[in-house]
């Protein structure tokens, strides 16, 4: 097997001699991707604020920088990334700053990103930083993803190119779909081989000059050009080496020489691979499909259907003279949305319709309502997380300070709608707040809505039908 050299001096393996040869890139396509693609990042890339950071001097701070930007956008827009990226370097901007945080600050700060193992994993890895690395970030992409947790192969990837300079390549979403396309990969992209072959051909063809150029260029081209769902193949730097893109004009050929319009002398570029039972190409089971061009590529198989969940969240509203107060639980340190703020809550993950009262949601928080408390009905809203459906059943309650005992315990909190706002709560528990509070509206129109008058638009309505007078 080939050995190669990256910028740092250490060996990487090359495992290209196990590409069929029609999906790798020649010595010559390497060449001229690797030239087209970091020019076409440095005229078009976005200004994005993570990219700043990037030319710090101070080596530790830029790993940080990328480090933060890069785990924020895993599974998250940019648009979405940008506010909570500047608001977290403004609040923790060494990674020193960050292994002085609490995990529920660093909740807090989340709050409304998703997937909030990421935040609370980034957190760890900063005190691992600061108490037992001595604050130095490991210095290359092999001792990132040993020493970091929640870093992995991507994540040690960009931080290694990006801060480092190091001859490393990265896949992530827009890089399979880039290199699927460029190399006419139809095979399931989520299965071992392609992945491993995915893996190889970044590595391999990251420009060691430009490493982390190369590697933004190839996510920023995913991101802006060569998309899922309506790519510019015109505006694109890679097009003359897309084996897909030939696919495609090589289509348009054979329709016009149906036509008898096509000019004798056009070049027919090879796209077919010859390697017998090739477990890259679309499989024969698998027909293309001429009118989705590019978008052939890549090809995912099927996903597991999201699991169907309904849970029912007690909006608890405790009246006083100043301000309503809202009873809110700290969920398990362990498992979904782990550690965060939520309405006592009953997750019916079974089938029985046995629904469980208000009451006795709260009872088992340890808070008991003595006086008849009526429940209301606030609807439905629905979230969906990674693998699960989830129907919120919304309830509300509303008692008063004297009509409540409860037991002391520190993950019962009672909050003002202003706190509950900035707590570490889900996207899923703003939505119910949402709802409850659209429920409350639509009660005070009914009731202080006068009886047996007509409202404005009705009256309008009557106006419509009248006969005009003549
Ligand atoms: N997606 C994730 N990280 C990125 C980066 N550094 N540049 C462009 N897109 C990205």
């Amino acid at each position: 097997m080939v050995k190669r050299k990256n910028q740092n001096g250490s060996q990487k393996e090359n495992k290209s001699s196990t590409i069929p040869p029609f999906h790798n890139f020649t010595d010559e396509e390497t060449k001229e991707v690797r030239t087209s693609l970091v020019s076409w990042y440095n005229e078009n890339k976005r200004d994005l604020p993570w990219r700043r950071y990037a030319s710090h001097l101070d080596i530790n701070e830029r790993a940080y920088a990328v480090w933060v930007s890069e785990i924020m956008l895993q599974q998250t827009q940019v648009a979405t990334v940008i506010d909570y990226y500047n608001k977290w370097m403004k609040k923790w901007p060494t990674v020193q700053d960050l292994a002085k945080a609490t995990l529920e600050e660093v909740n807090e700060m989340w709050s409304g990103l998703g997937y909030y193992s990421r935040g609370r994993r980034l957190f760890e890895g900063a005190k691992k930083v600061a108490e037992d690395l001595n604050g130095e970030m490991p210095k290359d992409a092999e001792s990132l993803l040993k020493q970091l947790p929640g870093v992995g192969k991507y994540t040690a990837g960009a931080i290694a190119s990006i801060a480092y300079n190091e001859a490393t390549g990265l896949v992530d979403g827009n890089v399979i779909r880039v290199l699927c396309r460029l190399r006419m990969i139809g095979a399931e992209s989520n299965g071992q081989v392609v992945t491993d072959t995915l893996w190889s051909l970044a590595n391999n063809l990251v420009d060691p000059d430009k490493p982390g150029d190369f590697n933004q260029g190839m996510m920023e081209l995913g991101a802006t050009v060569c998309t899922p769902k309506s790519p510019e193949c015109s505006t694109c730097p890679l097009k003359n080496n897309c084996k897909a893109f030939a696919q495609v004009e090589q289509e348009k050929r054979k329709s016009s020489d149906k036509l008898g319009t096509r000019k004798k002398d056009t070049e027919i570029v090879d796209i077919e691979c010859l390697t017998d039972k090739c477990q890259l190409c679309l499989p024969d089971t698998e027909v293309y499909d001429s009118s989705q061009g590019v978008m052939n590529y890549p090809r995912k198989g099927k996903k597991k259907a999201a699991r169907e969940e309904s849970t029912i969240v007690c909006v608890t509203c405790r009246k006083s003279d100043s301000e309503d107060e809202f009873l809110i639980t700290q969920r398990p340190e362990k498992g979904l949305l782990a550690g965060l703020w939520e309405f006592p809550s009953y997750c019916c993950d079974d089938t029985s319709s046995d629904k469980p009262s208000c009451d006795s949601i709260l009872q088992h928080h340890g808070v008991t309502v003595t006086r008849e408390s009526r429940e209301k009905d606030c609807g439905e809203v629905v979230h969906i997380f990674s693998h699960i459906h989830q129907t919120y059943l919304i309830k509300s309650v509303t008692v008063d300070q004297s009509s409540i005992k409860q037991q002391d315990q520190p993950k019962c909190k009672w909050v003002t709608r202003q706190q509950f706002m900035e707590a570490a709560v889900s996207t899923a528990m703003k939505k119910v707040f949402k709802a409850y509070e659209a429920a409350c509206n639509e009660d005070r129109k009914a009731s202080t809505k006068p009886k047996g008058k007509i409202d404005k638009n009705q009256k309008s309505i009557q106006a419509f039908f009248k006969p005009k007078a003549s």
